[in-house]
């Protein structure tokens, strides 16, 4: 049983300590919120994740898992120190590091015997050997300690199974010794290790994020000249997939990417090519492409209700940046809402767990009990996140709440040919129209 400190309890940081003492390991993890560490004490998650509360409390329960807020209790007798507090962007796209500076000033403060910090948090390449000269600077006295990088790769949602289960775990470090032990520690999980040197290993998790983000921008922009050229992207999608060099994952068009790690990283990157003189024309594209991909459906709508928003009710199904999570952090929902909002229309929403977040960031939003709820008397629908509900609603009944039956399927989840059928003025992303009748008085109507 190994005993590992894990600094900072958001996403990263609670799956980890939590997935680390599944493993059998003891485990303390800190945060210096007083309020969270409180509730995580009494079993509440300060996140919703699947599997996470059950997770949490069984190995409370067992011994290994506890909270603190004290440095000095989390880093007594430990030989592992996690940092994984948050990294948001600054002003111009750059990471901010003064929690990741806080920490390793505190770990220095605080550490009393030879200790291997292992930075979890998405850092700009070269943190790691910052993060080193801190530490440094600030022992009180020298103890020996090593920095490795251990980016993590999990997806919210799915994110206990994505730890225990990686594709890869990738250490970096000046110190193989170092390294090696942290591989032994993620032996259990049965990945490929690949060590390599600290920058290499902070850059892999940027161009990791960076190449998915591509990905995503690149099928929705093959998903606007599919709508021009009357192909769909779906099919498009899946005939490319089947080639081992593309790969069928990640090429899901729709409204765009959200959430706390695409649009930070992409613009982190991009941030730290500019600052060394380099142009990074691609990832200025991909962010572009998806800043469209919200003004694109606020005009979709706009275009489906005759040309006006003025005094229409438009409703929202799904808020949060997608499915299983009630994560609002760069949701298309929040630009779409207000966009429509400035457009004159009335704005009501619906989603399964992220209405409470969401109505902290969207107040003049009315939030709906129900996705029937939402439909009564709406002029529009718009699908924003593919929750797995929204797969099985009742469309019937949907239509005949509806004040008139318009859907834009940001997501790609109903059936065109089906849509036309149940007699809704339906548009989806890069897939035609199955209805050319419709089609025909949607045109004659801008
Ligand atoms: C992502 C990375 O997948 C993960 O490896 C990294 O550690 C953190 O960032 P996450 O943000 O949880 O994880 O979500 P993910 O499932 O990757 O989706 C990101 C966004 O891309 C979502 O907004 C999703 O809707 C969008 N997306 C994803 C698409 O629009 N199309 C796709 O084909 C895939």
């Amino acid at each position: 049983m190994k005993q590992i400190a894990v600094i900072g309890v958001g996403y990263v940081g609670l799956v980890t300590a939590a997935a680390f003492a599944d493993l059998g390991n003891k485990v303390i993890a800190l945060d210096i919120d007083e309020g969270k560490i409180a509730r995580l004490k009494r079993g509440e998650m300060p996140i919703y994740e699947p599997g996470l509360e059950e997770l949490v409390r069984r190995n409370v329960h067992a011994g290994r898992l506890s909270f603190t807020t004290s440095y000095s209790e989390a880093l007594d007798g430990t030989e592992f120190a996690f940092i994984a507090v948050g990294t948001p962007s600054g002003a111009d796209g750059e990471a901010d590091l003064r929690y990741v500076e806080a920490a390793a000033k505190s770990i220095a403060q605080n550490m009393t015997a030879p200790l291997i910090v292992i930075n979890k948090s998405t850092v700009p390449v070269g943190t790691g050997d910052w993060v080193a000269d801190i530490i440094a600077h600030n022992q009180p006295e020298p103890i020996p300690f090593s920095v490795v990088s251990c980016p993590e790769f999990l997806r919210e949602g799915s994110a206990l199974s994505d730890f225990m289960n990686p594709h890869r775990v990738v250490l970096g470090s000046t110190d193989k010794e170092a390294a090696e032990k942290v591989a032994q520690l993620h032996l259990p999980l049965r990945a490929p290790i690949i060590v390599t040197d600290l920058r290499t290993a902070e850059m892999i998790k940027y161009a990791s994020n960076a190449f998915l983000a591509a990905k995503i921008s690149f099928i929705n922009e093959i998903a606007n000249i599919c709508e021009e050229l009357g192909a769909d992207v779906e099919e498009v999608a899946v005939g490319m997939g089947y080639d081992p060099r593309i790969g069928p994952l990640f090429l899901k068009a729709g409204l765009g990417y959200g959430g706390s790690c695409f649009p930070k990283d992409v613009k982190a990157l991009a941030h730290m090519a500019e600052e060394k003189g380099r142009h990074p024309q691609l990832l200025h594209a991909v962010m572009a492409i998806n800043a469209d991909r919200r003004t694109m459906a606020v005009e979709r709508v706009r275009e489906m209700l005759g040309g006006d928003l003025e005094g229409k009710t438009v409703g929202l199904l799904g808020l949060a940046f997608k499915p299983n999570t009630d994560d609002m952090r760069e949701a298309p929902a929040i630009d779409i809402a207000k966009a429509l909002i400035d457009g004159g229309a009335v704005v009501r929403a619906y989603d399964p767990i992220a209405m409470d977040n969401a109505s902290k960031l969207m107040p003049n939003v009315t939030m709906c009990a129900d996705p029937y709820a939402l439909a009564e008397g709406s002029d529009a629908l718009i699908v924003v996140t593919d929750w797995n509900e929204f797969k099985q609603l009742d469309l019937e009944r949907v239509r005949d709440l509806m004040k008139q039956p318009v859907i834009f399927d940001g997501r790609n989840i109903y059936d065109p040919e089906q849509m036309c059928r149940l007699g809704f003025r339906y548009r989806a992303i890069g897939r035609p129209s199955k209805c050319a009748e419709q089609q025909s008085t949607e045109t004659a109507s801008v």
